[in-house]
């Protein structure tokens, strides 16, 4: 929608949770019948600010709303504690599987040899990318000291895609972890484990890259 041209009726009527963020701002959202640029022009408050982050809540789903709305600290500390922590408790319990599926089923055809020297690499890079983001992204995000950030974001991104590129190299050697009939329950386990891991690393990346690193953006 052409949200310079539009009323608060509109947008409120339009875009799903928008009276949040509009009182959020600032601005009086009772007299709908007004145009919003004007209400924001009455108030002094930036109308490219507000025209993208309308448009990103146009876009997003109900949870990410949920994000973009919550202090940035908030979304930070969710994900420090949902997700930085919870992957370093889960790849040195998937290098130990993979390791004894290796060793029990070396003559199967399908055994994913190599899996748990890959993984070993994959948990030392993302141990060393978290900290650093914990160390020297979150805190400039969170003090919304903007100069150096973007390019710790950029950096951060090209971790990201380095992440997803290792994540389709553990597909290969799993076969898409594919099971074979005769799996025993350790590997049963190590493709399930792994299953969680790759669908967090996923929703974690995707938090970062579209909601918090948007947010500061
Ligand atoms: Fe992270
Ligand atoms: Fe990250």
């Amino acid at each position: 929608m052409n949200l310079s041209r539009s009323s608060l009726k509109d947008v409120l009527s339009s875009i799903r949770h928008s009276d949040i963020y509009l009182k959020k701002v600032g601005i009086d959202i009772t007299n709908s019948d007004r145009m919003l640029s004007e209400s924001l022009a009455e108030k002094n408050i930036d109308t490219n600010t507000t025209f993208a982050a309308l448009n990103l809540l146009n876009e997003l789903g109900e949870k990410d709303i949920h994000w973009l709305l919550e202090p940035t600290s908030n979304l930070i500390n969710h994900i420090k504690d949902r997700y930085h922590n919870h992957h370093r408790l889960q790849l040195p319990l998937l290098i130990s599987l993979a390791r004894q599926v290796e060793l029990r089923n070396i003559e199967n055809p399908y055994c994913p040899v190599g899996l748990a020297d890959y993984l070993n690499g994959l948990h030392k890079d993302l141990l060393v990318h978290m900290e650093k983001e914990e160390q020297i992204l979150f805190p400039f995000l969170s003090d919304e000291k903007m100069a150096y950030v973007f390019t710790q974001v950029s950096l951060a991104m090209h971790n990201h895609d380095h992440e997803l590129h290792m994540l389709s190299r553990i597909d290969e050697l799993t076969d898409g972890l594919h099971l074979p009939e005769n799996a025993d329950n350790v590997w049963k386990k190590l493709y399930v484990e792994l299953a969680i891991f790759k669908a967090d690393l996923l929703e974690h990346i995707r938090l970062e890259n579209d909601i918090l690193f948007d947010k500061c953006g």
